[in-house]
């Protein structure tokens, strides 16, 4: 994509958040509809599926040709990542914005033929929106972020998923107990925002493409190492224990997995 197309796909994005924001906003005291799905913990409310519908028509009006992918089925059946390839996660955190009206995120993310081109998280509630591609740089707002700052296990504090640290998936309590902290925010969008940040050095869960699809974008971008839980490269469309992390604490952290 060139410099042009590339802004003005940005610029579009943003547009599209800020408005996909303003309806949430303009309903986040209403009566949720509050449906299950796999889970009692596994929620979908009509607010995810208005966001999801919202942006899905926003995507095939500005670019009809492409698949795509929304957690919440409004999208395409996509079955491989040729050609422009969509990634939609119209609410990341739907436990917290249905119990908390807050620490929830949107995410939208764009790969050509399996390469990330673009990635968006938005902060809902903080009006943070990060976002970027390795040939436009990663943005806070209007403000171009810095190189990752490359610290250890021990000098930070880790994003983990509340189950894995139940059950020790992959020595996740050893994981925890050589940071200088745990903590359990509940959405993939939020946490991938505090690392992109610097506030946690790193983070794992287990992850669905529309979870990881925008943070990995962003991570790469600066600097900071993303993989499956055992260190190797993400597909785009799997679902995998993920390990977002700086470089030396993504080593830390393979280390205490392997033991
Ligand atoms: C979930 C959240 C949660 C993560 C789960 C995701 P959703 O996304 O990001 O923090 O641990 O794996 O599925 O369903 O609320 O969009
Ligand atoms: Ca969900
Ligand atoms: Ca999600
Ligand atoms: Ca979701």
């Amino acid at each position: 994509m060139d410099n042009d197309e590339l802004s003005r796909t940005v610029k579009v994005v943003r547009s599209w958040l800020m408005e996909a924001r303003d309806n949430v906003l303009r309903q986040i005291d209403s009566r949720l509809k509050v449906a299950t799905k796999s889970s009692r913990s596994d929620l979908v409310t009509n607010i995810d599926r208005s966001n999801e519908q919202f942006i899905v028509n926003k995507i095939r009006e500005f670019d009809s040709k492409a698949k795509i992918l929304g957690e919440e089925g409004f999208g395409d059946q996509v079955t491989n990542s040729d050609g422009r390839v969509w990634i939609v996660d119209p609410i990341d955190g739907t436990m917290n914005f249905v119990k908390q009206r807050n620490h929830f995120a949107m995410m939208i993310s764009l790969y050509i033929n399996g390469d990330g081109v673009l990635g968006f998280i938005m902060d809902v509630m903080n009006n943070e929106l990060l976002y970027g591609g390795p040939d436009f740089g990663v943005f806070l707002n209007s403000n171009q972020m810095t190189k990752a700052n490359n610290l250890k296990l021990k000098d930070g504090l880790i994003g983990l998923s509340g189950p894995m640290v139940i059950h020790n998936d992959f020595n996740m309590q050893e994981i925890a107990n050589t940071s200088l902290g745990m903590r359990v925010y509940g959405s993939a969008g939020i946490d991938m925002i505090a690392v992109l940040k610097g506030e946690l050095v790193g983070y794992i869960s287990y992850l669905k493409p529309w979870d990881f699809g925008a943070g990995r974008i962003l991570a790469e971008t600066i600097g900071l190492k993303i993989t499956t839980i055992d260190g190797h490269q993400l597909g785009v469309l799997s679902s995998e224990p993920v390990l977002l992390a700086t470089e030396n604490a993504h080593h830390d952290i393979l280390t205490i997995v392997k033991k």
